[in-house]
C-alpha cells in the first residue's frame, strides 16, 4: 500500500511503499478516507515531543477518517507518541474499541479537518473550562482550534465570543466563524484592548500562551478562568503573580490525553452531528497523499489556506 513515511526525525516524511497492517487482537483495519496534518504530527516528528523520540521507520497520522466494513469511522491512532503506524496510509490499523461511528451525512475531509482539534475546543471550553449559557469568552488564536472554539462556545449559549488572532487570514477566520470582536495581536496596549472588549470575560480559551495571554487575562473578571491548551506563541508567559492572585483566577491546563475513550468518543459524535448540520466547520485544504511532503513543509511553515487534509485516492 501507499504511505507517508517518516524515515528521519526532523524531516519530513515522503511516499513510500509499506505492507499492509497486519491485524492485531482488538484492533480493526481501517479503509483510510482522509488524514489531517495535526500540530501534534509536526512535533511528534522533530522528536522533541513530552512523548520522547519515536522509532523510525513509522507512519506518521494521529487520526482520520475511514471506513469499516462500509462504515464510515473516526478513529485515533498512536503514531509518533508511542511505538506504531498512523492514519497517513490507504489502510491504518485501529483498536477497535477507539472507533466512533459516524453519522451518513457528515462530509468526510471537513470532519477530518475537525477531528481532535474540535475535541479540544469542545471538551476545554464545557468541560475543564465549565462554559455557561451566557458568559463572555475569549478565544485566542484562530487556527483549527480557535475557528472550533468560537462555534462551539456559541454553541453551547456563550453570551459574547472575543477572538484574538496573529495575521490579517486568521483574524478573517475568527469574523467568518461567529466572532463578535476580532483582536490583532500586535496592537498597541493588547491587554487595554482585550479589557475593551470583553470586559469582566468569564472564560479565556488558550491555544497560544506567551504574551498574548498574559495580556488576554487582564480581561477576565474575579473568579475567571483560564485554560491553556498549547504553547504556539510561547513555552513560558510573563503572568504576574498580582493579576492571577488580585482577582483569584483559576488557571487549568488541558489535554486531549487525558480524555477516557469514552469522553473522547462522546466529543467526537458532537462534533460530528454539528459538522452533519453545517454548524462546525474549519477552514482545509485537500492535498493528494502523495503530495505529502510538500504539504507536511507547507503545514510546518503555516503556508496553507487552514488545515491539510490528505487523501489516498
Ligand atoms: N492540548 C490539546 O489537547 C491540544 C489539542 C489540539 C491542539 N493543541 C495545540 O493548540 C495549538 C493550536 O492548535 P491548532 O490545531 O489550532 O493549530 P493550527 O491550526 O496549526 O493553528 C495554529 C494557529 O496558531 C497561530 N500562531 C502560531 N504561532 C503564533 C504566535 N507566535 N503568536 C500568535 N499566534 C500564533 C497561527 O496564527 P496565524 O494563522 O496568524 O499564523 C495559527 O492560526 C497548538 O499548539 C496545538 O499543539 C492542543
Amino acid at each position: 500500500m501507499r504511505a507517508a513515511l517518516i524515515e528521519q526525525l526532523g524531516q519530513p516524511p515522503s511516499l513510500a511503499s509499506r505492507d499492509k497492517p497486519a491485524v492485531l487482537a482488538d484492533h480493526v483495519v481501517v479503509d483510510v478516507l482522509a488524514a489531517p496534518i495535526m500540530p501534534l504530527d509536526l512535533l511528534c516528528a522533530t522528536g522533541t515531543s513530552y512523548f520522547g523520540s519515536p522509532e523510525t521507520p513509522y507512519i506518521p497520522g494521529v487520526q482520520g477518517i475511514g471506513t469499516v466494513g462500509g462504515r464510515a469511522v473516526w478513529f485515533p491512532t498512536v503514531a509518533g507518541m508511542a511505538a506504531g503506524d498512523g492514519s497517513m496510509a490507504e489502510k491504518a490499523l485501529a483498536r477497535q474499541e477507539d472507533l466512533v461511528f459516524l453519522p451518513d451525512d457528515v462530509p468526510t475531509e471537513a470532519m477530518a479537518a475537525l477531528g481532535l482539534s474540535a475535541v479540544a475546543a469542545h471538551m476545554a471550553l464545557t468541560w475543564r473550562g465549565e462554559l455557561k449559557p451566557g458568559e463572555c469568552v475569549v478565544v485566542l488564536g484562530c487556527g483549527a482550534v480557535g475557528q472550533a472554539a468560537i462555534q462551539l462556545a456559541r454553541a453551547a449559549g456563550a453570551g459574547r465570543v472575543v477572538a484574538a488572532a496573529r495575521s490579517a487570514q486568521a483574524r478573517d477566520r475568527a469574523t467568518r466563524a461567529g466572532a463578535d470582536a476580532v483582536i490583532a495581536l500586535d496592537a498597541d496596549d493588547l491587554a487595554g484592548q482585550f479589557r475593551e472588549a470583553a470586559p469582566d470575560a468569564d472564560l479565556l480559551l488558550d491555544p497560544l500562551f506567551g504574551p498574548p495571554a498574559a495580556a488576554a487575562a487582564q480581561a477576565l473578571r474575579p473568579g475567571g478562568r483560564w485554560v491553556n491548551l498549547g504553547g504556539s506563541a510561547g513555552e513560558t508567559c510573563p503572568i504576574t503573580s498580582s493579576t492571577l492572585r488580585s482577582r483569584s483566577l483559576r488557571l487549568s491546563g488541558y489535554t486531549n490525553n487525558e480524555l477516557s475513550t469514552h469522553q473522547r468518543a462522546e466529543a467526537i459524535s458532537t462534533v460530528a452531528h454539528l459538522a452533519a448540520q453545517g454548524a462546525l466547520t474549519v477552514d482545509h485544504e485537500v492535498v493528494k497523499l502523495a503530495d505529502v511532503t510538500n504539504a507536511w513543509r507547507r503545514q510546518a511553515e503555516g503556508a496553507t489556506r487552514g488545515r491539510i487534509v490528505l487523501v489516498p485516492q
